[in-house]
């Protein structure tokens, strides 16, 4: 499965790069598997000193595959959605993200927990979980407020209303917002710049400026188990037969 998610050590930097382009990255459930695996290694590495992830040209991420969710409503799906969200909640390792375009649902919920965001000129940051009968996920309802403010977050994490890179950067979600040909290279040096740095003093560094993290990992329980009975609410199957079915 692994070339779904590729995984590259470089000079310090880990990139984990979601690759399923056909699907605009859309996670499925062994992707979500083996990017918790690749956090937890990088995390417990003293060799990696940054972690970057990345998607593709035009498309970071479209969110969680629609198709798994349908097969967790009808039981035959073990969700390993939540370990990822803890990896990443939990990650010790600085976390840059490289949104080359399209961040949908977690793919726009995940760079609440990064601390460097290089996007895309475009790029609209979009979270449609309640047209989907669902909530927000990743401690999103409490980082969102806390980062965006309330009003920019019902906008988004309510009312599902796009927010564009600008506005994220303005926000302070995104460090920089670039031509799509620079995201990656502007990334990376990002990436390099972190790693560069005496690795004891960013990790403790990182570690203040974050704050406790029990709280957030508590909120990822909260939402999960609210998330868990949405899944199978009636607005979200037929959200979720409406997306699948659709005649392009
Ligand atoms: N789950 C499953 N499949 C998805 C997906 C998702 N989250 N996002 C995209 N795809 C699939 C599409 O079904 C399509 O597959 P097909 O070619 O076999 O029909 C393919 O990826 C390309 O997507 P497409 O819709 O043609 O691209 P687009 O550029 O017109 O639109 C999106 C991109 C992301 C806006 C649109 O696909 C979309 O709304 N996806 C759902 C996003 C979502 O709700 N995520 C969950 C949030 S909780």
């Amino acid at each position: 499965m692994s070339e779904q998610v590729l995984v590259t050590d470089e000079g310090g930097v880990r990139v984990i790069r979601m690759n399923r382009p056909e699907k605009k990255n859309a996670l499925t459930q062994p992707m979500y598997a083996e990017m918790t695996r690749a956090l937890n290694e990088a995390s417990a590495s003293a060799a990696i000193r940054c972690v970057m992830l990345a998607g593709g040209p035009g498309a970071f991420c479209a969110g969680s595959d629609i198709g798994d969710f349908q097969k967790r409503v009808e039981g035959g799906l073990e969700s390993v959605t939540i370990g990822f969200l803890h990896a990443l909640a939990r990650n010790e390792k600085p976390l840059v993200a490289a949104v080359g375009g399209l961040a949908v649902g977690i793919g726009a919920t995940m760079l609440l927990h990064c601390d460097y965001v290089v996007a895309a000129k475009g790029t609209n940051f979009t979270t449609p979980f309640t047209k989907l009968g669902l909530i927000p996920e990743a401690a999103s309802s409490l980082l969102g407020p806390a980062r965006l403010g309330h009003a920019r977050a019902f906008a988004m994490l309510v009312m599902g209303r796009p927010l564009p890179a600008e506005d994220a950067k303005a926000a302070g979600l995104v460090n920089e917002v670039v031509d799509a040909a620079a995201v990656e290279e502007t990334a990376l040096a990002a990436a390099r710049e972190i790693a560069a740095l005496p690795a004891g003093a960013v990790a403790l560094s990182r570690k203040l400026l974050r704050g406790e993290l029990d709280g957030v990992v508590t909120r990822i329980d909260t939402e999960a188990k609210h998330y868990q009975e949405r899944l199978r609410s009636n607005e979200a199957r037929a959200a979720f037969a409406a997306f699948l079915g659709r005649k392009k």
